[in-house]
């Protein structure tokens, strides 16, 4: 069994002081970088675009999770293998061919992922689980970190594990939004394998010690 992840969302950042929070995640007990991009359009907010990207790259040393929150992510694709992306996720409802994207990804080098929002069943996966590395489950509706957690999210992951299961796939499942350390073990209990944290890890006092808290509960 893999262990389980603490991937601190960026969007929570000082982005006036990018570098220093990175190199915080960098020397604590954090497994990835999640990178949220967000191109105003599929999401009703925009993040940072590719010359930020391209900067924080320079620095991070651990996995680079980037969840894309654009339309029409294949367009990107090569750019993100470019940029250094180890795992690049697409939304389930931004993809008309999500099993072409997901092709794409993979033939540039990285693992595939696939979010779904709060309102899509995890079921819809059914036919192409098998070729998803990560599904990414909103736990809010994406494009804004800071938002309350969504207390169906339990139950959206068992059903998602026991189709992983019954199609005998390695998929992880990554939960996105409103991570804390009230629902961490819960989740993991319930069977995700990555937590996305954002403001809970860099709105707090000590981010190294949040992280490092987070870890304890979830191990
Ligand atoms: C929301 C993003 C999340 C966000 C999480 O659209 O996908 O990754 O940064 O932030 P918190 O942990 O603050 O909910
Ligand atoms: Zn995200």
């Amino acid at each position: 069994m893999q262990y389980k992840k603490i991937a601190p969302s960026l969007l929570a950042a000082d982005f006036a002081n990018l570098q220093r929070d990175i190199e915080m995640v960098n020397a604590s007990e954090a497994d990835w970088f999640h990178i949220d991009i967000m191109d105003g359009v599929f999401v009703p907010n925009i993040s940072f675009g590719m010359p930020v990207l391209q900067a924080m790259a320079r620095h991070t040393q651990k996995t680079l999770d980037v969840h894309l929150m654009i339309v029409d992510p294949d367009r990107y694709v090569q750019t993100f293998a470019d940029l250094g992306a180890d795992v690049l996720t697409v939304h389930y409802e931004a993809c008309t061919h999500l099993h072409r994207s997901l092709q794409a990804i993979k033939n540039a080098g990285m693992k595939a992922g696939v979010a779904l929002n709060p309102h899509t069943p995890a079921h819809l996966l059914e036919d192409v689980i098998q070729d998803i590395d990560l599904v990414c489950l909103m736990s809010v509706n994406p494009g804004f970190g800071g938002q309350a957690f969504i207390e169906n999210t339990y139950d959206k992951i068992k059903k998602l594990k026991t189709l992983i299961n019954d199609n005998g796939a390695q998929t992880l499942i990554e939960i996105d939004g409103g991570v804390n350390d009230k629902n961490a073990k819960a989740l993991v209990d319930a069977g995700a394998d990555v937590l996305v944290a954002g403001s809970f890890v860099f709105k707090s006092d000590n981010p190294t010690d949040t992280i490092k808290n987070l870890k304890k509960v979830i191990a």
